[in-house]
């Protein structure tokens, strides 16, 4: 191995991986170039849009500001992962029925990011949903509607009247 070069091996979507690297690559590069996963979008490059989030060993983080690198031994799970477990199919739905995506760019991270925030259980306050999205920037949406699904599916998990 090369200092340019790493060997990691890592747990992707459920499956194992094991690859050579660049030692500067980023995870989110990682992902779509290396493995073909492009359901992680890249915006900024800096962490600050929130396009690229993929949850690392269950939280939430930015593919662009890690490097695959620092995943050796990790849990990845893309959108592609979460979207195929039929994890989100929920929230999918209220997605599409409350108008919360219009060019989809942004989708994929909020919905990372809406599953984490729903992973806590109850009903979030809109207060703190929108909080918990403050780093996924959306476009398209003005935002309202991405809160409105969010929130018909924690009161549905809940089971309370959505
Ligand atoms: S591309 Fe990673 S936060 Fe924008
Ligand atoms: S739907 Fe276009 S950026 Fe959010």
């Amino acid at each position: 191995m090369s200092e340019r070069y790493c060997d990691i091996a890592l747990r992707v979507n459920g499956e194992d991986v094991r690859e050579r690297v660049e030692a500067r690559k980023t995870l989110v590069d990682f992902l779509r170039d290396d493995l073909g996963l492009t359901g992680s979008h890249i915006g900024c490059e800096h962490g600050v849009c929130g396009a690229c989030t993929v949850l690392v060993d269950g939280a939430a983080v930015r593919g662009c500001l890690m490097l695959a690198a620092q995943c050796d031994g990790a849990q990845i799970d893309t959108i592609e992962g979460i979207a195929d477990s039929g994890a989100i199919a929920d929230l999918q739905d209220a997605f599409i029925r409350r108008n919360a995506l219009q060019c989809g760019f942004c989708t994929p991270g909020m919905l990372i990011g809406a599953q984490e925030i729903l992973a806590g259980g109850g009903v979030p306050s809109r207060d703190a949903i929108r909080e918990h999205l403050s780093g996924n920037y959306c476009r398209c949406t003005g935002y309202h509607a991405i809160v409105d699904a969010i929130e018909s599916v924690a009161r549905s998990r809940a089971g309370k009247e959505v």
